[in-house]
């Protein structure tokens, strides 16, 4: 059986993945509207992997016992100015939620909570995978100036995702 902590701390994270997912879908809705095809499909994939992170929270707390408490989703932001502020925004994020799983990973280890632990485990790898292409991304934009010929082979670049 789970610590009462320990829900509730996984329980805030299926809240964060979801934000995450809010955020993202936002962000892929400004990209359309830009006439940014790829870099909104791009977008749509990330929030989608989102939902996909906060249901294998669902699924554990399931699994162990505990119950599942859903919180209200706060409201992303609607607006941004470019193509590199939203990348690096959504870098800054991906931060984060870094942060995020590495605290859940110190209250598990605090506990001693050994499946917890095992299932962060593949958090903590995700993370790393998450941080790197979305850097790489940033830097991309950074060295084409985001804008011109440089910013639409990116977006064809980025409309491959599957
Ligand atoms: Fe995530
Ligand atoms: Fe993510």
């Amino acid at each position: 059986m789970m610590k009462t902590t320990v829900i509730d701390a996984l329980n805030q994270q299926i809240n964060e993945e979801l934000f995450s997912a809010y955020l993202y879908l936002s962000m892929s809705a400004q990209f359309a509207d830009m006439n940014l095809g790829g870099f909104s499909h791009w977008m749509k994939k990330q929030a989608e992997e989102e939902v996909e992170h906060a249901m294998k929270f669902f699924h554990f707390i399931n699994e162990r016992g505990g119950r599942v408490e859903l919180q209200p989703i706060k409201g992303p932001q609607k607006e941004w100015e470019s193509a590199l502020q939203m990348m690096s925004e959504s870098l800054a994020h991906e931060e984060h939620i870094t942060a995020c799983i590495d605290k859940l990973m110190d209250l598990a280890v605090r506990e001693k909570d050994y499946a917890t632990i095992n299932m962060l485990q593949w958090f903590v790898n995700e993370q790393v995978e998450e941080e790197a292409g979305v850097s790489e991304i940033v830097e991309k934009l950074k060295l084409i100036g985001d804008r011109g010929q440089g910013l639409f082979m990116l977006d064809r670049e980025l409309g491959v995702r599957d």
